[in-house]
């Protein structure tokens, strides 16, 4: 059984902690999209690890990782989380393979992340995307551009190398200039440092379409680890105010090469309430006493940049979209111990439009979802112990209500709740 593992919100619901979970019942750990910006956490004991571009199935013992094509990989953060985690005894030696066909994220990618945020937010509505300035959109551009963009495999091919950098370089060095940026990348040290890289990392550079279809051939078992999240697909999410990928379940296929049928299950992985960094419409943000004690409760701070998350209540006409785009079988309800001892807890289930109609369907444009004033189901909030032995029936009626509601409206099943960062910290039983 292959399982995909997708973000049913705008990113940061727990998916690190719930690859980790299941990736003993797989045999290989497939990221297909994002790069650098993705920041996965997972838990050991007293261990926490921050993964970035690295498949969180490596902290498992003899799991094969693959970084699939769908991917833009920054050799610099990859080699930084290579060396960390080999200082804490985590070999990845033989068990990493990186698609030939992923593209390479180069200082003025970055660069032009950071100039082209700043020339938005210097413009007539003052607002940029808030990226995390990892190079993702810039390189996701030459990626579809084609001419200047550099692909893991050509790290190995030192005449494409040079050609393509040279290129690439004369053309950024353009548009940073005409963006205001007064950085310029050095294509001789550019050029320097990839052929490093082609060195060290070479060995797990490989054809990965082929290393996966002979994996399913073989029997082996795919877990598809889906960085950002499906609000934050370019085509799918609230856009212009998402990420440069297909972040979504439907970006598998094309991420990997494997066809669509490759897929078994899809656990969607939703957050007991909603978070957000950066900008973008966000209908049930909490501005108030009550925002703020998630963000603090929930330790909402990004794993990537370090920049306080946007909190609000659970939005369910967000998540009956993208459970639906996804084609989710079953969802894991993540950090609900953080919705512990409030009042009074809401779901949003519904939208007011400005003509003063409702919907509950999900209206994936920025401009036209900042017009909308969310509808809610309101319920008793609950308090109690929070030391469970694996039974969700355990947990307060309130609770319990809560997650009962959630599902018969999505008409999905929960198959996890998580309680705490920690593996321990789950609740496995399906519906009672
Ligand atoms: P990801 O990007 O989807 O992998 O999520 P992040 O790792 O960016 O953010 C989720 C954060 O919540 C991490 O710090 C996790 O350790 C933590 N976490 C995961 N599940 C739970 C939970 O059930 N309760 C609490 N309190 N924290 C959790
Ligand atoms: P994980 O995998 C939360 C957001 C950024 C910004 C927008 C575009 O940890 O869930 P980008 O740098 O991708 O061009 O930024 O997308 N974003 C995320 N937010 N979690 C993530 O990943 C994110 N990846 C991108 O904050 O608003
Ligand atoms: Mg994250």
């Amino acid at each position: 059984m292959n399982t995909a593992i997708t973000g049913l919100q705008w990113g940061d619901e727990g998916k690190g902690k719930i690859v980790d979970l299941l990736t003993p019942e797989h045999d290989v750990v497939v990221r297909y999209n994002g790069g650098a910006n993705a920041g996965h956490t997972v838990v050991v004991g007293e261990e926490t690890y921050a993964l970035h571009l690295m498949p969180s199935g490596i902290l498992a013992p003899d799991i094969e990782c693959v970084i699939g094509n769908g991917v833009v990989v920054d050799p610099e953060k990859l080699m930084e989380e290579i060396d960390s985690l080999e200082s804490r005894h985590i070999d990845t030696e033989g068990r990493l393979f990186i698609s030939d066909r992923a593209h390479v994220v180069l200082d003025y990618h970055k660069m032009l992340d950071g100039a082209l945020e700043e020339f938005l937010a210097r413009g007539r509505s003052g607002e940029s995307i808030g990226t995390t300035r990892r190079g993702i959109g810039p390189a996701y551009a030459d990626k579809v551009l084609r001419a200047p963009a550099l692909r893991m495999g050509d790290l190995l091919h030192d005449s494409v190398l040079e050609e393509r950098i040279r290129i690439a370089c004369d053309l950024h060095s353009e548009q940073l200039a005409s963006l205001g940026c007064p950085e310029r990348p050095d294509p001789q040290q550019l050029i320097d440092r990839c052929r490093q890289w082609g060195a060290q990392l070479g060995p797990r550079i490989t054809d990965t379409t082929y290393l996966l279809h002979d994996a399913v051939t073989a029997g082996k078992k795919l877990l598809f680890e889906g960085a950002n999240a499906c609000l934050l697909d370019v085509d799918h999410g609230t856009y212009p105010f998402v990420t440069s990928s297909n972040c979504s379940a439907l970006g598998i296929p094309a991420g990997t090469g494997l066809p669509p049928s490759s897929i078994d299950r899809v656990v969607g992985i939703m957050k007991a309430y909603s978070t957000r960094v950066g900008a973008g419409p966000f209908p049930t943000e909490l501005h108030d006493a009550i925002g703020d004690r998630i963000r603090e409760k929930g330790r909402e701070y990004g794993t990537t940049t370090g920049r306080p998350r946007r909190c609000g209540w659970l939005d369910l006409v967000a998540v009956g979209y993208t459970s639906m785009l996804c084609g989710t079988t079953s969802i894991a309800c993540m950090l609900l111990d953080v919705l512990f001892g409030l009042d009074e807890v809401r779901i949003c289930t519904a939208y007011r439009l400005p003509d003063g109609s409702t919907t509950s369907r999900f209206i994936p444009d920025a401009h036209q979802l900042e017009g909308v004033e969310p509808i809610y189901e309101s319920f008793d909030g609950w308090d109690g112990d929070l030391d469970f032995d694996g039974d969700r029936d355990q947990l307060p009626d309130g609770a319990r209500r809560y997650l009962d509601f959630i599902e018969s409206t999505l008409d999905i099943p929960i198959e996890m709740v998580s309680v705490g960062p920690e593996r321990t910290q789950t609740l496995l039983a399906t519906a009672h």
